[in-house]
């Protein structure tokens, strides 16, 4: 009784002192709350409590994880928070656990959601220990699956920096960035086997001004994907291989989704991806949309099976929906300076929607090699599209 009332007493004092009155960032590490960076010990706990003091705390704090490799469960940090900012300075490994019952019907593994001012770096490493779970995994099949943990997600949050972390072996997507503004993230790392399922490496979603700069994505699925209602999107110094490729999409399989314009993706490679750089999008979509504005710069394919696609036809399963076209209409859309290696005769292919062709796709300076030898083609269905000084200067019918 009388221990828990000095240690209450201490807890308000120092709240008072390393909050109010510290001029550098307060440091908060998840080892003075308990964590053990045990195989034998879950510290999902430990690190919530620390994050409960962070966020209390005014002005500018850190939340470190010292060297070591830590066991988590589903493990949310949200806000609102007191602080200005916050660094998480990961720099041992997080682990999740392979038990999925730990995680409910849609929860992810690592969130970050509903406050501002985050910088996550430190060079540490979130292992989603996904093998044991990807046999479980039936989206690849069926449309209406259950859909596994993300590893790391950030939800609307404003002004974020995440640098130099790793990522393998999630159990679904890498990460995920959902309804934030202004989100930057560059060098980080991602890795996945190639046959792991729906492994994408950022999925982006409903943001605003994202950058992904400077990183290695290797994996199962998109390298990056780009999703509904996002504005304002750079792409730039990404090696991505292997996966899927660098994806807009895919698009119309929802009811009411947003737009997608403003994208710029440059000054990347591809190397051994079944596809280049693509947009998709569903048929017979339940909602009408658009995606305006994009440009491809500067991208250097090697041996990719499909280096330039924008499919209207996307259909991963076998009993899609074609009994209407797609209502995602497509406008300009720039390829300028992709060179390099293709194994499909086909170096680009734009089928698009018989109701919303695709309007001003230009292709300017791009140069693809099929590895087969013969010329290359390129093929087009609903779709205006030109070729100044490219090879091949016009389409073949699809
Ligand atoms: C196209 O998008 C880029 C990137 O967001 C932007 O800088 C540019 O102003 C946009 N152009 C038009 C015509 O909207």
């Amino acid at each position: 009784m009388r221990q828990g009332s000095i240690k209450v007493s201490t807890l308000l004092l120092c709240v008072f002192f390393c909050c109010a009155l510290n001029a550098n960032a307060t440091s908060f590490s998840v080892t003075s709350y308990g964590a053990k960076a045990n195989p034998s010990a879950d510290d999902t706990t430990a690190f919530l409590t620390t994050w409960k003091a962070a966020c209390a705390c005014s002005g500018n704090v850190e939340l470190l994880i010292p060297q070591g490799t830590y066991y988590l469960g589903q493990t949310v940090f949200r806000g609102p928070c007191k602080f200005n900012t916050i660094t998480v300075n990961l720099q041992g490994t997080l682990k999740a656990s392979t038990d999925l019952s730990r995680f409910g019907k849609g929860d992810d593994w690592v969130e970050f959601s509903f406050f501002n001012g985050l910088t996550l770096t430190g060079g540490g490493i979130f292992d989603g220990q996904g093998s044991a779970s990807w046999s479980k995994n039936e989206c690849p099949t069926k449309k209406n699956c259950k859909v596994l943990p993300t590893s790391v997600k950030f939800v609307s949050l404003n002004n974020a920096v995440v640098n130099s972390v790793t990522s393998i072996d999630p159990k679904f997507f890498h990460f995920g960035v959902l309804q934030c503004k202004n989100f930057k993230a560059s060098n980080i790392n991602i890795k996945a086997p190639e046959d792991s399922p729906n492994t994408d490496g950022i999925h982006i979603e409903r943001s605003t001004t994202v950058s992904i700069t400077d990183s290695i994505i290797g994996t199962g699925d998109d390298c990056i994907s780009i999703g509904q209602g996002n504005a304002d999107v750079l792409i730039s110094g990404i090696k991505c291989g292997p996966g899927h490729g660098i994806s807009v999409g895919s698009l119309g399989r929802y009811p009411n989704e947003g737009n997608v314009k403003g994208l710029i993706v440059k000054d990347s490679s591809l190397t051994g991806t079944t596809n280049g750089v693509r947009i998709k999008t569903w048929e017979n979509s339940p909602s009408y949309s658009y995606v305006d504005n994009m440009t491809f710069q500067n991208i250097k394919m090697t041996n990719v099976f499909n280096p330039i696609i924008i499919d209207q036809n996307y259909c991963p399963y076998y009993n899609c929906d074609r009994s209407a076209p797609s209502k995602v209409k497509i406008s300009n859309i720039f390829f300028q300076g992709i060179t390099g290696s293709s194994k499909s005769q086909a170096v680009m292919t734009v089928k698009c929607s018989k109701s919303a062709p695709c309007q001003n796709v230009i292709v300017e300076n791009v140069n693809l090699q099929y590895t087969g030898g013969s010329n290359p083609i390129a093929l087009c269905s609903s779709a205006d599209v030109k070729f100044p000084g490219t090879k091949p200067g016009e389409c073949t019918s699809a």
